[in-house]
């Protein structure tokens, strides 16, 4: 069933006439799970979207509903669902065991595709989130500076620990969010993106900085994104102060180029926050950099320079399974086009979902770099073109909006209802077996997306 069949139903009545199955687990998963959901990225009204299986760009809900997946695994899937090597891979690995408490091959390999592919990666630490390897990110640069303070952007993603929760979608003035350490706040010092005043004023004011700390192609994989040449005034400053320059590649590891943002700009950061792809769509993460940053987690070399050594367990880092994906993954990013092939589809499907977009009369806009894609719904009815839009203008009304606000949670209903999956931005990542059958449907989508709302009175 689609908006299509049920053409005059507003887009939430067509979504829940196609997915009884969804519902009915919402409802129990209500009174178990608070909001009935495992991660905040995944809610939605009505009710969240239960999905079954997944193959390459696509996947079916519990009612059989086939989507073109832009979801991705929340940006880890740049293979697709179930890539055969990948899945080949997993299955051996599992067949061998899934934890041995103990060192293993498959880290050794893991690790040493990462130095050849990552340009600042010296060491490696693993770690089983993104969440993890930002916080030892900071942990790192202040053992090394012996200074307390980290800046963060506005509207940056790094993850839920404590350093890293005001100034994401609110609490834009730093103040600690529920449940974090008041004092905490203090150490954190917020920046506006693209503000070279701002933030050579920050470096003048402060003399501890230990770290800044930024998504390096903008905040949620470029939805509000960052001026590249900003990226080199960074790495000036912190090099001026003696203070570490850290990109969080969680998003954009492996998949702007097989080396990250940093070997697509030619930015070097002193240490690299990696999760996501680098584990091939399993559980992972690592915290890469300088030698002399992750020597803070080495034993000998610790007690040679004696300093105290930063304490780092962790059950599941570098678990073998995850260290197989990864593995199998980087293996083919490194030897094939797919990274390019990503970011082709990206460039063409953006141009087409602007055509649309002209075509209707609508005053939005799609955007995006790399294999990245943000719908831009324009709350302002500010006057844009959509094929021109320069989303570094609108960073402010971005920020000032609390995420999946507005019209923008009918707008994944209405893509869904027409058979396309994107995240509540609404924004999606583009794997590469994303090819012309998706491209067509992504389009065709948008276009009767539009049109719904337009019906529903939702649309001017
Ligand atoms: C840029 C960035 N950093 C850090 C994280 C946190 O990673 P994880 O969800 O593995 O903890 C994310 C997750 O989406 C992210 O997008």
């Amino acid at each position: 069933m689609s908006a299509t069949a049920l053409p005059n139903a507003t887009v939430t009545a067509a979504y829940e006439a196609m997915t009884p199955g969804s519902a009915a687990l919402a409802a129990k998963a209500r009174q178990l799970l608070p909001s009935g959901i495992a991660h905040d990225g995944r809610n939605q009204d009505p009710y969240p979207l239960y999905v079954q299986r997944a193959l390459g760009p696509v996947k079916w809900d519990v009612d059989n509903n086939r989507y073109v997946d832009y979801f991705g695994g929340h940006g880890a899937l740049i293979l697709g669902h179930n890539h055969p090597t990948v899945m080949a891979a997993v299955q051996e690995a599992l067949s061998r065991g899934t934890h041995f408490g103990a060192c293993h091959e498959l880290e050794v390999r893991w690790a040493e595709l990462i130095t050849q592919m990552v340009p600042s990666a010296e060491r490696v630490r693993f770690t089983s989130s993104g969440t993890e390897a930002t916080l030892m990110a900071l942990r790192l640069a202040r053992a090394l500076t012996g200074r307390e303070k980290i800046v963060r952007f506005r509207g940056h993603f790094h993850g839920w620990n404590d350093h890293m929760t005001s100034g994401y979608s609110n609490h834009f003035d730093g103040s600690a969010t529920s449940g974090v350490v008041h004092g905490l706040s203090d150490s954190v010092l917020l920046a506006d993106p693209n503000d070279v005043a701002g933030i050579t004023r920050i470096f003048s004011d402060h003399k501890d900085i230990a770290a800044v700390i930024i998504e390096p192609t903008g905040a949620s994989f470029g939805k509000m994104p960052v001026v590249p040449s900003f990226l080199q005034v960074l790495r000036d400053l912190t090099t001026q102060a003696g203070a570490i320059l850290v990109f969080d590649e969680v998003v954009t590891g492996f998949r702007v180029s097989p080396g990250g943002m940093q070997a697509e700009c030619g930015v070097i950061p002193d240490m690299t926050t990696l999760a996501k792809i680098v584990s091939g769509g399993l559980p992972g993460g690592a915290v890469v950099g300088r030698k002399d940053l992750l020597d803070w987690l080495d034993f000998k070399v610790s007690a040679a320079k004696g300093q105290e050594k930063i304490y780092h367990p962790g059950t599941f880092n570098a678990n073998p399974v995850s260290a197989a994906a990864g593995i199998a993954t980087l293996e083919i990013l490194q030897s094939t086009d797919a990274c390019a092939r990503a970011n082709a589809f990206g460039e063409e499907v953006r141009r087409r979902m602007n055509a649309v977009l002209e075509e209707e009369g609508v005053k939005w806009a799609v955007y995006g770099t790399y294999s990245g894609m943000h719908i831009y719904t324009n709350p302002e009815g500010a006057d844009i073109t959509p094929s021109t839009f320069d989303a570094v203008q609108f960073i402010p009304n971005m920020m000032n909006k609390p995420r999946g606000a507005g019209i923008t949670s009918q707008v994944r209903l209405g893509l869904l209802v027409n058979g396309v999956d994107m995240n509540t931005g609404p924004s999606g990542t583009i794997s590469a077996m994303h090819g012309e059958e998706e491209m067509a449907i992504t389009v065709d989508a948008l276009r009767a997306t539009v049109r719904a709302l337009r019906r529903e009175g939702l649309l001017h």
